[in-house]
């Protein structure tokens, strides 16, 4: 499982903030109300949902990240209950909670069906659980695919496991929140760069998943920055610097 504590993954969390106003509105969060962020990072979601008036708390498994989000909740004057813990072992009681959201966090959590479970156990009835997941295509997706497979090669299997799929699957996620209504929308999200070089750059550099990649890779790893660079080259929207466009569902979930 990745460490997202090493590197720099604030300079992704800026990237993402818009989907955390999304998810927000998705929740369709009242003044008052308790909004849970799991998987919080840096404390996107949960700081969005403070600025409409409600009651926050936010989980990470990643100590250093929850450090950040606190820091930045204290910066804003928000009171926020932020705690490390697991999103398949959410450390709060049973509907402690109005809404949960989670944005591109429990979509990396070890068993779907666990983290399902926990978002039901502890949000009330009636209240509302908001997901957001990549859709798995495009050039950023393809990146993500070569480094697992080169690290399941490395370590001996054919590929590593791909990223928890069930989240992006509407078969899948009516099954894993059962009783619920579930819907899905859809969004997208540009990232953009001075060209695709510095993209590549600035991910291999700074990005947890990359910097555990690179650890594990050693020199192969020059290989596949060129193939990561030859992706994204060939996926590039603005000739005149870099932009590629991800697409990713939000899932709105009505507790029963
Ligand atoms: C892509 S980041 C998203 C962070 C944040 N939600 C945002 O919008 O920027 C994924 C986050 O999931 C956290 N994470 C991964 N597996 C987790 C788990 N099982 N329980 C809690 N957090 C987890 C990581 O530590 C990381 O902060």
């Amino acid at each position: 499982m990745t460490d997202w504590s090493p590197g720099a993954y604030e300079r992704t969390a800026v990237q993402l903030e818009p989907v955390a106003h999304v998810a927000v509105d998705a929740a369709d969060v009242q003044p008052g109300d308790r909004v849970l962020d799991v998987a919080c990072g840096t404390g996107n979601a949960l700081l969005a949902a403070a600025a409409r008036g409600v009651w926050v708390a936010g989980v990470d498994l990643a100590p250093r990240l929850v450090g950040v989000a606190r820091d930045r909740a204290a910066r804003a004057g928000v009171e926020a209950d932020l705690r490390v813990g697991d999103a398949t072992a959410l450390p709060f009681d049973d509907d402690a909670f109005d809404a949960a959201i989670s944005v591109f966090g429990v979509i990396f959590a070890a068993s779907a069906e666990d983290a399902a479970s926990e978002l039901l156990r502890v949000v009330r009835p009636g209240g509302r659980i908001v997901v957001t997941a990549w859709v798995p295509e495009g050039p950023i997706h393809e990146g993500g695919q070569l480094a697992r497979r080169v690290v399941g090669e490395l370590s001996g299997s054919s590929a590593e496991p791909p990223r928890n799929p069930s989240w992006g699957d509407p078969d899948a996620l009516s099954a894993l929140f059962a009783a619920a209504t579930v819907r899905i929308t859809e969004q997208h999200l540009a990232f953009t760069a001075s060209s695709p070089n510095a993209w590549v750059d600035d991910q291999l550099d700074h990005h947890p998943l990359w910097l555990g990649v690179r650890q594990r890779l050693g020199e192969r790893m020059t290989a596949v920055g060129e193939e990561v660079i030859r992706l994204m080259t060939e996926g590039n929207e603005d000739p005149a610097a870099f932009r590629t466009t991800s697409r990713y569902r939000v899932v709105h979930v009505t507790v029963p």
